[in-house]
């Protein structure tokens, strides 16, 4: 998708010429009408560029099946903090159409790229996208692709992140697909079981657990200003950095809610003393792990709950049903073969415990769900099976195409029972 605020020749943007199209004062108009027009206008040149471009399109993409003119008004009004005149709007809209919209009746849009069938690539900006149904798929380094965000624009954020800061670098990636190993272990096969790698956190040294805190800490401040009040941020960790994750999160301002336990054997590894299991054939080095941490936080609300839900459509959690609430512990099977031979991803979590958790973040049902560290895109296929509307970002090219290839199969993917 090309930029809708391209720069022109003249150094102005699609959106100033916009303004210049749409009728000015000096024609008839009262002079209350035309005190106002001439504020309106005033307040119009004073936006940054590109903020109503930014504000309509988050709009049209948490509506896959298209928005009625009035709605986008008031949500691009409600995520700039200002009055959006409805004028301006409706020419953006009438002169990006069709290229970047359809118009699917009189005064009712839709994002050309939901309504073109099951898969359209294109690049939005500088970034290569890939579009399924309501699931957007881009691949660029999410830090920068959430620094060109819009304020106020995602809802809410599952995502599985890279704990080794160097385990999804091009070298180890690299080793790991040459069977190599490198950071990844890789156990072997068991009873005919071929179990998947796994990252070696313990090798971590205290300098790259500084280095890890730092990454968060700057990925979440760039992302809690794209987030909306109430936003629910939910991240997959493991019991040995999940404090570093956590302390990084709350000091770029988001507030620790819960934590939500996958309960989950993986039968990875073992827990015995390496080269010494008959001498302490008694002894577990360490608690064998029986479950996985994922951190909830959330992004400070605007008034109370209530209001916040009114508002943002943020603040709180969907529950399974009238009866039962939002809990914290959810049984879960290991990643299946048959869910692997689809995603080939080296952590690629299962759709039964991703759907149950994605369709509990938007506690309305509405908005846009980001992952943006989203591998073979599970967490944007169990968006789609509940629903709702998604974002994933992927860094490498090799999982982005992985990604394009395997979202509709991970749609269409029956788990057998639960989760
Ligand atoms: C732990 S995996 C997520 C796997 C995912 N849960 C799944 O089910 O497929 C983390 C992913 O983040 C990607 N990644 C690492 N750094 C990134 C960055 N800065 N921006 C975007 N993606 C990144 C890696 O390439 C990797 O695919």
């Amino acid at each position: 998708m090309m930029p809708a605020n391209t720069l022109r020749g003249d150094g102005r943007t699609d959106i100033e010429m916009n303004f210049d199209q749409v009728d000015r004062g000096g024609s008839g108009l009262t002079e209350d009408v035309q005190t106002s027009y001439s504020q309106a206008m005033e307040a119009e040149t004073r936006r940054q560029p590109g903020e109503i471009r930014d504000a309509v399109l988050s709009v049209l993409r948490v509506h896959p099946s298209g928005v009625s003119v009035g709605a986008i008004i008031r949500d691009a009004s409600r995520l700039i903090g200002d009055d959006v005149r409805e004028s301006s709007v409706r020419s953006y809209l009438r002169l990006n159409t069709p290229r970047l919209f359809h118009r699917l009746a009189r005064g009712r849009y839709q994002l050309a790229a939901f309504g073109d069938g099951p898969t359209a690539t294109t690049n939005e900006g500088s970034f290569r996208t890939a579009v399924h149904g309501n699931a957007t798929l881009v691949h660029a380094d999410c830090l920068e692709w959430l620094e060109q965000r819009a304020p106020n624009s995602i809802h809410a954020v599952v995502t599985d992140p890279p704990y080794g800061l160097v385990e999804y670098s091009a070298k180890e990636q690299s080793k790991l697909r040459t069977g190599k190993g490198g950071v990844w272990r890789l156990p072997p096969s068991f009873d005919g079981v071929r179990r998947s790698p796994l990252p070696r956190f313990t090798v971590l040294s205290p300098a790259d657990r500084v280095s890890l805190g730092d990454f968060f800490a700057r990925w979440a401040a760039i992302l809690a200003p794209a987030l909306v009040p109430g936003a629910n941020v939910v991240i997959a960790a493991n019991p040995l950095l999940s404090y570093i994750v956590a302390g990084a999160l709350a000091q770029a301002g988001l507030e620790r809610r819960a934590e939500i336990v996958r309960l989950v054997t993986t039968m990875r590894g073992g827990d015995r003393p390496k080269g010494a299991h008959k001498a302490f054939a008694d002894v577990s080095v360490m608690p064998r792990s029986m479950w996985e941490p994922w951190l909830v936080f959330r992004k400070p609300l605007e008034g109370r709950v209530q209001d916040n839900l009114r508002k943002w459509h943020t603040g709180g959690f969907r529950r399974p049903s009238a009866t039962q609430p939002f809990g914290d512990v959810i049984r879960s099977a290991p990643t299946r073969k048959a869910e692997r031979v689809l995603a080939p991803h080296p952590t690629l979590k299962p759709q039964g415990f991703l759907r149950h958790l994605v369709r509990g973040v938007l506690p309305l049902g509405e908005g846009v769900v980001l992952d943006p560290f989203c591998g073979a895109g599970s967490t944007l296929a169990a968006a789609t099976r509940v629903g709702y509307a998604s974002i994933g970002v992927e860094k490498d090219p090799e999982f982005f195409e992985l990604a394009d290839r395997a979202i509709p199969q991970l749609v269409g993917y029956q788990p057998n029972g639960g989760c």
